[in-house]
C-alpha cells in the first residue's frame, strides 16, 4: 500500500473518507459530496446512530451522482481534543472498514477542523501514518488466502490545501512505521526462522542505513565473562549472539553521551529444564519482542536520520532443554563479577538481560539505559494487555518516558522498587538468585534482578510481556505482533534527546 499527497480532488473514483466532528455539520468537501448526491450523506447520518464521535464510523454505498463507489464517514471526537495520536485511530478506522473491502484506492479528503489545535498537515500526515500502521499484516505463510480476505487497497491518497507541508511531515513518521513492521516481522516470525544467528543477520542489515553493527558470538561473550547470559542458551544448537548497534546522528566532534537501549531476545523460552507446560508454549516465539523493539528503534532513527547518538544493544539466545542444558541449581558468574544461583531456569530473560546491561553501562557510560524484554507472566496478572510495566531507579526519565507513552498512546505504568523486595533474591549460596518468594511481586522481583546489573546508570526496564502480542485487533494494529516499543521509545528520543 502506498501514500500520497495532493491537493483536493472531488472527481476522486473509489473509496472517500471524510472526517465528522460532533455538530454532525458539513463543511468543505462533505457539504459538495452531500449537494452532488442530492443530500445522500445528510440522509445516512439521519437514519443511523452515526455521531461523530472518536471511534464512530458510517459507510454510503454507491452514493448518487458521484464518481465515488462508496463514502465513508469517521468520527472525530471534540475537535479540542484531536491531537497526533486522534488522527492517527482516525485514519486507522478508515482503513479497517476498507482494507479488504475491494477498493482499490482510498481518497481522504481533509479540510480545516474548526476549533482544532493540530494543524490540518499534522492532522493529515498523522492520519496517514495511523492508516499505514494498520494496514500491516503478516501474511507470507499463507498459500492458500481466499481473495476476499486479502487487502484490496493499494494506495491511500490524502487531499487537502498544504499538501507539500503534509508531505514533509509524514516522511519521518512513515519510516517509524516501517521500523514497526520490522519490529512485527520479528516477532512474527517462528522460532525456526528467527533464531539468533539469522536475527543476528537481519539486524547486520541495518548496515545499509548507517548502523554500526557489531556481533559478538559465544567465544567472544565467554572472554568477556558472560556466564549469565551463556548459561541460558546453554542448552540449544544454536549460538548464543549478543549484537551492538550504533547510530551516531551527532557531529564526530559531539561530547554527548549516547543514550542506550537493551532488549531480551530469546527467539524461544521452552523453559530449558525448567520446562513450561505444552499448552500456549507455542507464543514464546515473542519472548524476543524486547530485542525487536530496539532494533526497531535503530532502524527508525538511521532511517529518519535522527539528531542523536544512540546504541542498541540485544541478546540473543534460544533457552532449551538438553544434555548440555543448564541445570535448576546451577551457579553462574555474570560479566559484573556477581554469582548467581539458577533456581528456575524459565527465569532466564533476567540472566541475559544481567550481561547486556552491565556490558552496555561499561562498555558505552551512557546517559541512561532502557531495556525492554517479555520478562514476567507476572505483569500480565497486575497491568493485562494496556499498559507495560516500568521500573527506575530514576524519576525524571520516567516524566520523559511517560510523557512519550502519552503522545504515542504506547502506554506504561509504574511499578516500584525497593530494598525489601531486593533482598527476595538473596541466595544461600550466591550472591543472589534468579527468582524472588514464590508467588509474590514476581515482576519486581525480577526488577530488582536487573537492578544489580546496572551499576547505578539512570535506568528504566520495561516489562512488555503483556504488550507485544496482541490476541485481539487494536487501533492501530490488527492482532498479532504489535511493535510495542519502537514509536515510544522513538518519540521520547525525539522530543528529548534529539538536537532540533
Ligand atoms: N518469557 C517468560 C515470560 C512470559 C510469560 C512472557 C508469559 C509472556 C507470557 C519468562 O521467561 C518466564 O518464563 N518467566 C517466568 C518467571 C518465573 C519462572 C519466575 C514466569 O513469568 O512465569
Ligand atoms: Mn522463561
Ligand atoms: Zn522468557
Amino acid at each position: 500500500m502506498n501514500i500520497g499527497f495532493s491537493k483536493t480532488s472531488l472527481s476522486a473514483k473509489g473509496a472517500l473518507v471524510l472526517f465528522i466532528l460532533p455538530h454532525l455539520k458539513l463543511a468543505g468537501a462533505a457539504s459538495e459530496i452531500d449537494r452532488q448526491s442530492g443530500g445522500a450523506l445528510k440522509r445516512a447520518i439521519a437514519a443511523s446512530r452515526f455521531k461523530g464521535n472518536a471511534g464512530e464510523k458510517l459507510e454510503i454505498l454507491a452514493p448518487a451522482n458521484t464518481p465515488a463507489s462508496r463514502v465513508l464517514l469517521v468520527g472525530l471526537g471534540k475537535p479540542q481534543e484531536i491531537n497526533d495520536l486522534s488522527a492517527e485511530k482516525a485514519g486507522a478506522n478508515a482503513v479497517t472498514q476498507l482494507l479488504t473491502s475491494g477498493e482499490k484506492t482510498i481518497s481522504v479528503l481533509i479540510d480545516v477542523i474548526e476549533g482544532a489545535k493540530i494543524s490540518p498537515a499534522a492532522f493529515a500526515a498523522h492520519v496517514a501514518v495511523g492508516a499505514q500502521l494498520r494496514s500491516y499484516r503478516f501474511d507470507r505463510y499463507f498459500t492458500k488466502q481466499p481473495d476476499n480476505k486479502k487487502p484490496s487497497v493499494e494506495r491511500i491518497e490524502v487531499m487537502l490545501d498544504d499538501h507539500a507541508s503534509a508531505k514533509k511531515l509524514f516522511k519521518p513518521l512513515e519510516k517509524v512505521a516501517e521500523a514497526v513492521f520490522f519490529a512485527r516481522d520479528l516477532v512474527s516470525e517462528p522460532g525456526n526462522v528467527i533464531y539468533p544467528k539469522s536475527y543476528a543477520a537481519e539486524i547486520k542489515k541495518l548496515e545499509a542505513l548507517g548502523v554500526e553493527v557489531e556481533i559478538l558470538g559465544e567465544k567472544e561473550m565467554r572472554k568477556l565473562g558472560m556466564g549469565s547470559l551463556l548459561g541460558v542458551g546453554q542448552g540449544s544448537e544454536n549460538e548464543s549472539q549478543l549484537v551492538v548497534m550504533q547510530w551516531r546522528g551527532l557531529p564526530k566532534t559531539s561530547k554527548v553521551k549516547p543514550i542506550a537501549f537493551v532488549g531480551k531476545g530469546v527467539t524461544f523460552d521452552s523453559g530449558g529444564i525448567s520446562l513450561k507446560p505444552g499448552a500456549g508454549m507455542e507464543d514464546m516465539k515473542f519472548d524476543m519482542g524486547g530485542s525487536a523493539a530496539v532494533v526497531g528503534l535503530m532502524k527508525a532513527l538511521a532511517g529518519r536520520k535522527a539528531k542523536a547518538n544512540v546504541v542498541g544493544v540485544v541478546g540473543l539466545v534460544e533457552n532449551m532443554p538438553s544434555g548440555k542444558a543448564q541445570r535448576p541449581g546451577d551457579v553462574v558468574k555474570s560479566m559484573s563479577g556477581q554469582t548467581i544461583e539458577v533456581i528456575n531456569t524459565d527465569a532466564e530473560g533476567r540472566l541475559v538481560l544481567a550481561d547486556a546491561l552491565w556490558y552496555t553501562q561499561d562498555r558505552f557510560k551512557p546517559q541512561f539505559m532502557i531495556d525492554l524484554a517479555t520478562l514476567t507472566g507476572a505483569i500480565i496478572v497486575s497491568l493485562g494487555h494496556e499498559n507495560a510495566g516500568i521500573f527506575s531507579n530514576d524519576d525524571a526519565l520516567v516524566k520523559k518516558l511517560t510523557d512519550a507513552s502519552e503522545k504515542s498512546g504506547e502506554n506504561v505504568w509504574r511499578l516500584p522498587l525497593s530494598d525489601t523486595y531486593d533482598k527476595d533474591i538473596d541466595s544461600s549460596i550466591a550472591d543472589m538468585k534468579n527468582v524472588g518468594a514464590a508467588g509474590s511481586a514476581g515482576s519486581i522481583s525480577a526488577a530488582q534482578f536487573l537492578q544489580r546489573f546496572v551499576n547505578k546508570t539512570p535506568w528504566i526496564h520495561i516489562d512488555i510481556a503483556g504488550t507485544a502480542w496482541a490476541k485481539k485487533d487494536l487501533p492501530l494494529c490488527q492482532k498479532g505482533a504489535t511493535g510495542y516499543g519502537v514509536r515510544l521509545l522513538d518519540r521520547l528520543v525525539r522530543d528529548h534527546y534529539e538536537e532540533k
